[in-house]
């Protein structure tokens, strides 16, 4: 018999609808500030999946969208910041308006890595756009342009963001029960 993964939660931190209504309003900041600009979405494979299909489908403003993958640093809990290209964009950011999409920033090493590697591709801006982040696991710090809720320092699975892969497709973002994990 399937398992519910909902069940696998120990509590929803946001839900579904909360999630679509902090992304609308995102989206009338992004339609207002890009105004007459062409504008460039760029996914951060795999989490930023989610928050890429709903945000691009909820603005009203003329986007093209293109994916990076890059290296999570090792299997270790520790991070080292050092990141690696595992597919590169197909477009040239020369003269482009570029806003980064990702589903949470943690650390923020991988954002801090991406954005100076973007930067130095000759774009006219960089913003960055990310549903989640956890302020007390910083490491870096990061000018979020648009940001969707700050949450605490737990394990957070669903709406993109995976355990060993799963939990991706949960529709509302919680907390992951220890007993899964440890
Ligand atoms: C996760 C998440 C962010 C990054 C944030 O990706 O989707 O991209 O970690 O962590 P940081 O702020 O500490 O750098 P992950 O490397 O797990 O790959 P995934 O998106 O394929 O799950
Ligand atoms: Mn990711
Ligand atoms: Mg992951």
């Amino acid at each position: 018999e399937p398992r519910d993964i909902e069940g696998d939660l120990t509590e929803i931190l946001i839900e579904e609808e909360q999630i679509r209504t902090r992304l609308a309003e995102l989206c009338r900041l992004i339609e207002t500030d890009y105004a007459g600009r062409d504008l460039l979405l760029v996914g951060v494979l795999k989490g930023a999946v989610m928050v890429m299909a709903d945000l691009a489908r909820e603005l009203v403003h003329p986007i093209t969208m293109d994916w990076m993958a890059v290296s999570s640093y090792g299997s270790g809990t520790q991070s080292s910041g050092v990141v690696r290209i595992l597919k590169d964009l197909d477009t040239d950011l020369l003269g482009r308006n570029v806003l980064i999409v990702e589903d949470i920033i943690d650390s923020g090493l991988t954002l801090s890595w991406l954005l100076s590697n973007l930067k130095s591709r000759g774009p006219e801006s960089v913003e960055i756009c990310a549903l989640l982040r956890k302020p007390d696991a910083a490491r870096v710090d990061i000018d979020v342009k648009y940001l969707g809720f700050d949450i605490p320092n737990q394990f957070v699975v669903g709406y993109g963001l995976d355990f060993d892969e799963r939990y991706r497709n949960l529709r509302s973002v919680g907390v992951l029960a220890p007993h899964i994990y440890s």
